[in-house]
């Protein structure tokens, strides 16, 4: 299968090459809705060649990677952005077990069904980096590299938030998420105080004021471990199976970076740890030059390019 979509991404971009200079994505992608078991899913594709995800998480949405990951990986990439559920124009299921692991996997799985292409290689930021790793535990024989960005990598992060005082008051946060009820105050200006460019935090809060939040408030109860803590959380057997990165803006304000020691025995295939100073939990926008380099070396390796 690998080859195959290399084989296409060769004939695809290079044709297109000849024809033209400097080959830019359509501006806005197409915009694509699929149903996936009576949720609708929505995401935007651009550009050509073997897949890439770029999967967004909270509080964000999918045209957070339009700025800068877009144009520069749909030059060889076709570069799916898929809206989670729980984020319009997805939908946004009720209930808090409608965004368990399950689902989640299942809606990227459809995207990529929906595209008829068996692997991807999967970024995710945030709880987009959860769902990439669900991913990649459920159908590694589905990805040919993953990369989290700014996310808490499972092994580490559970028995540190259980065990590790200084973790849970860096989730402190979290705690009003678990029993938030629509129509309660949303205090946008907190959730998005730590996006840094001031246009952008301005478009998120006026997103999240037109959109109901209690869906992507449930991704912390079903999925992001929360008090009652130190109960017993074994990650023994934990192991991803697939080329990894974790890319880490070190001024992230959500999350103990104490989660990044350790992290070496749950890779069967490695793990490449990237520390960004200067960036903040927006990596990926805080630092782009630096962040699409950094992931640009590393899927070489994967491409063998
Ligand atoms: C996927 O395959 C189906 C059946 O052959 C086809 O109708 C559809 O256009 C294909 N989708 C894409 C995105 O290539
Ligand atoms: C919003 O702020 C109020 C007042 O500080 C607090 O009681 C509530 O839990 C917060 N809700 C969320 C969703 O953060
Ligand atoms: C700030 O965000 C806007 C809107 O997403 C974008 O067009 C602009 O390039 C960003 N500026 C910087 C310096 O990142
Ligand atoms: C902790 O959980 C693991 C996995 O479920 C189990 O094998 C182990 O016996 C438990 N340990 C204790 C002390 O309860």
């Amino acid at each position: 299968m690998f080859w195959t979509s290399f084989i296409l991404w060769a004939t695809c971009c290079q044709s297109l090459a000849s024809a033209h200079a400097k080959i830019l994505p359509p501006a806005n992608g197409e915009e694509i809705f699929i149903n996936n078991n009576g949720v609708t899913l929505h995401y935007r594709k651009y550009g050509c060649g073997p897949y890439l995800v770029l999967q967004h998480g909270f509080p964000d949405r999918e045209t957070t990677f339009a700025d800068f990951q877009v144009p520069a990986f749909a030059q060889s990439y076709t570069v799916l952005t898929p809206t989670l559920r729980g984020y319009p124009p997805s939908s946004v299921p009720p209930e808090a077990a409608d965004y368990g692991p399950d689902y989640l996997v299942s809606d990227l799985a459809a995207i990529l069904d929906h595209e008829n292409t068996t692997t991807a290689t999967v970024i995710g930021h945030d709880f987009g980096g959860a769902v990439v790793q669900y991913f990649s535990l459920y159908h590694p024989e589905r990805v040919e590299a993953m990369v989290m960005m700014n996310t808490p990598p499972f092994a580490t992060f559970v028995p540190l938030i259980n065990f590790d005082k200084e973790a849970q008051e860096y989730a402190r946060y979290t705690i009003p998420y678990y029993t938030y009820k629509p129509g309660q105050p949303k205090n946008i200006s907190t959730l998005v105080e730590n996006i840094r460019n001031t246009t952008y935090r301005a478009e998120i809060a006026a997103y999240l004021e037109a959109s109901p939040i209690d869906g992507m408030l449930h991704y912390y109860s079903a999925n992001y471990p929360g008090p009652p803590y130190e109960q017993n959380t074994s990650v023994s057997g934990y192991v991803q199976k697939v080329p990894s990165m974790l890319l880490w803006g070190v001024e992230d304000v959500y999350f103990s970076p104490k989660m990044l020691d350790g992290l070496e025995g749950f890779y069967n295939k490695g793990i490449r740890l990237v520390t960004v100073p200067g960036a903040g939990h927006w990596v990926f926008r805080d630092d782009w030059q630096r962040s699409n380099e950094e992931i640009w070396s590393f899927l070489k390796t994967v491409l063998r390019l």
